[in-house]
């Protein structure tokens, strides 16, 4: 059993990766925290209820920062639709996020089970941040932080430096980078290369059941994101890819532990992720980069979740 804390700003993607967890049966989905990111916290937090009852599970839902630590919102509902979940109308589930803050749960988890969780962060690292700042001792409590965040290319998504969940808020991402935590990064360049699903893909998906209906029709905005600024035939799928790896670490076909920095004040680089590739810097590696995927792995996962019994 992988006993899991997952860290997200529930929109369609990250939907995806939530199923990928909740229905493995070889993970423990402990808690998800969300924090503001792709949509606002309050809907972030919806669209994380309306997943887990779907998928049948229980793992508890709790609220988290509602902002970034020092900058103002930047939401992405261009690329996930007004609600986050491709203006699909989901109904309200009915469900309240349990009692208690993200940050203090991802406090309390790390002490109260030290040394087992796999941390997995699908958003900007606000939370995770503030809860480093609160209590410092947790940055030895964590097995493993495994991120989507930044990209070891160092082309962005947002900025020609920065991918979304950096951009949103590079100074918790700093702070998380040089926490000394185990952390393992996996930029948008390992979801452009190696997780991307055609429109034939997206079909098949579907078709396998209730699940895979909901993880494709929730993508609609995204289409037109990934021909505009992705480049890809098809949409690529950061956060599930992350999760793959989070539950089977050898569909990492390629990673390198590296020295990486995120850049907090560049006039035109604030929110990039700096990989010491070369090791110029001399600096100790502080971060497992991964650099590819195995993309027929992560698609037959895919699968799997997709076609798992969903909640009436
Ligand atoms: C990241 O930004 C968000 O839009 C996605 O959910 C993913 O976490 C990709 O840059
Ligand atoms: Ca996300």
């Amino acid at each position: 059993m992988i006993p899991m804390v997952i860290d997200t700003d529930t929109a369609s993607d990250d939907a995806v990766a939530l199923v990928l967890a909740l229905t493995d049966p070889r993970v423990d989905v402990r808690a998800i925290t969300v924090v503001s990111g792709n949509v606002p916290l309050a809907m972030g937090v919806q669209n994380a209820l309306y997943t887990t009852a779907l998928c049948g599970s229980e793992a508890p839902v709790y609220a988290g920062a509602d902002r970034p630590l020092v900058r103002d919102h930047v939401f992405a509902h261009e690329v996930h639709g007004g609600d986050g979940m491709g203006d699909s109308g989901l109904p309200l589930t009915g469900r309240e996020p349990a009692p208690g803050h993200g940050v203090d749960v991802l406090i309390d988890m790390a002490r109260q089970h030290p040394g087992e969780l796999t941390l997995v962060t699908l958003g900007p690292l606000t939370n995770l941040a503030l809860a480093l700042r609160k209590a410092p001792d947790i940055a030895g409590l964590y097995k493993k932080v495994v991120m989507m965040i930044g990209a070891a290319d160092g082309l962005g998504n947002v900025t020609p430096a920065a991918e979304f969940n950096v951009h949103v808020d590079p100074e918790a991402a700093d702070i998380v980078f040089r926490s000394g935590m185990p952390l393992e990064m996996v930029g948008w360049d390992v979801s452009r290369k190696d997780a991307v699903l055609t429109s034939a893909d997206s079909a098949a998906l579907a078709e396998r059941g209730p699940l895979g209906e909901f993880a494709m029709k929730i993508q609609r905005q995204l289409w037109e994101f990934c021909r505009e600024v992705t480049h890809v035939d098809g949409i690529d799928m950061p956060d599930p890819v992350t999760m793959a790896i989070a539950i089977e670490p050898d569909l990492a076909t390629e990673a390198a532990d590296r020295y990486v920095v995120v850049e907090t004040r560049g006039q035109h680089t604030a929110g990039a992720t700096l990989v010491d590739h070369l090791g110029v810097t001399g600096k100790e590696p502080n971060v497992r980069v991964v650099l590819h995927a195995d993309h027929d792995r992560f698609m037959a996962m895919l699968h799997e979740a997709c076609g798992k019994p969903a909640s009436p």
